[in-house]
């Protein structure tokens, strides 16, 4: 292929902008044309292309969000809006797509597949909760703005002898809390994946207490129920008046780490090759510490996302 093209969809996380630069700079070192679409899917159809250059991603690898903005865009789940997307990369003369994001992001790339159109997924998003990969772009930086968190909150928890909840984000998947949670020294953890017990909880914090502990944090993933209400069914099981902090969007901002940056410098760079041999149906993983492809349908059909719930067990037994 000699003229290809980037877009980023749904929710952005940090390390797009260096996963757009390294598909920029890798498709200019081997020749080729590359073209970004800006706002995901709704850019697509609409036909909001440009040329990128060598200078477009300068700056750019130290930059959260996406300069290329994201969008979610329901509509590209019709036919009628994959083959007009379809439409307008052909008008530009584009023979393949790299598509970086998400779960929903994944489906548009699915889709474009199925309809015979190259386009190689590269997974980003903060949830890490994308099959075919240990980790996701994004993911490293949320954990480390969780864990910045949690040290500040431990220092307040303590002064005051206090529980806090810590609501974060992730959707459906428990690895935003069970990574952060285990980094930050979280007394308890509570995922999607594991079933909890209300009164356990309660008793863990008694325990605590009596173990001479000053604080009790306990990381709740918001796929779980939202931390307000979790305290409130808290507090149905004793005198147990926790704080809430709820992180939000923060969680999705920041300068990549350096982790991301890499991960991203080397999806961005392995899709341009695929990319270059005609290659596309494709999704780019990282397992066991190896970059991998593998087929996109497979991955998505058969495959699912599995978070690594022996850190949840580790935590259990290191941190109350
Ligand atoms: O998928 C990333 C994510 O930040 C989730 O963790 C969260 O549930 C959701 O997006 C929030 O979506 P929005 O930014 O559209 O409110």
């Amino acid at each position: 292929m000699k003229r290809i093209a980037v877009l980023t969809s749904g929710g952005d996380a940090p390390g797009m902008n260096a996963a757009i630069r390294a598909v920029v700079r890798k498709a200019l070192y081997e020749g080729m044309e590359v073209f970004g679409i800006n706002y995901g899917y709704a850019g697509l159809v609409a036909g909001d292309i440009r040329q990128l250059h060598h200078n477009d991603v300068g700056d750019m690898i130290s930059r959260g969000g996406t300069f290329l903005y994201s969008a979610r865009y329901p509509e590209f789940a019709t036919e009628e809006g994959q083959l007009k997307g379809i439409e307008q990369l052909k008008k530009f003369g584009i023979e393949g797509l790299v598509v970086i994001g998400g779960d929903g992001s994944y489906r548009g790339a699915l889709a474009l597949t199925k309809h015979g159109y190259p386009t190689i997924g590269l997974p980003g998003t903060i949830d890490n909760d994308i099959p075919g990969t240990d980790f996701c772009i994004g993911f490293d930086t949320a954990i480390n703005t969780v864990l910045d968190s949690l040290d500040k909150i431990r220092d307040t928890a303590t002064s005051h002898v206090r529980t806090f909840i810590v609501e974060v984000m992730g959707r459906n998947a428990g690895d935003i809390a069970l990574w952060a949670g285990v980094s930050g020294g979280a007394e308890q953890i509570i995922i999607p994946e594991k079933e909890f017990d209300m009164a356990e909880v309660a008793t863990k914090i008694t325990e605590g207490r009596e173990k001479g502990k000053k604080h009790t944090i306990i990381v709740l993933a918001e796929g779980v129920m939202n931390g307000n209400k979790f305290a409130e069914e808290l507090y149905k099981f004793g005198d147990y008046h926790a704080r809430v902090t709820v992180l939000g969007h923060v969680q999705r901002g920041g300068s990549p780490t350096a982790r991301d940056r890499v991960l991203a410098s080397q999806f961005g760079a392995r899709a341009v090759d695929y990319l270059k041999e005609g290659k596309g149906g494709l999704c780019l993983g990282i397992v066991n510490n190896e970059i991998i492809a593998s087929d996109i349908i497979d991955t998505l059909e058969k495959g699912s996302h599995r978070p690594n719930v022996a850190l949840y067990k580790l935590n259990q037994e290191i941190s109350n």
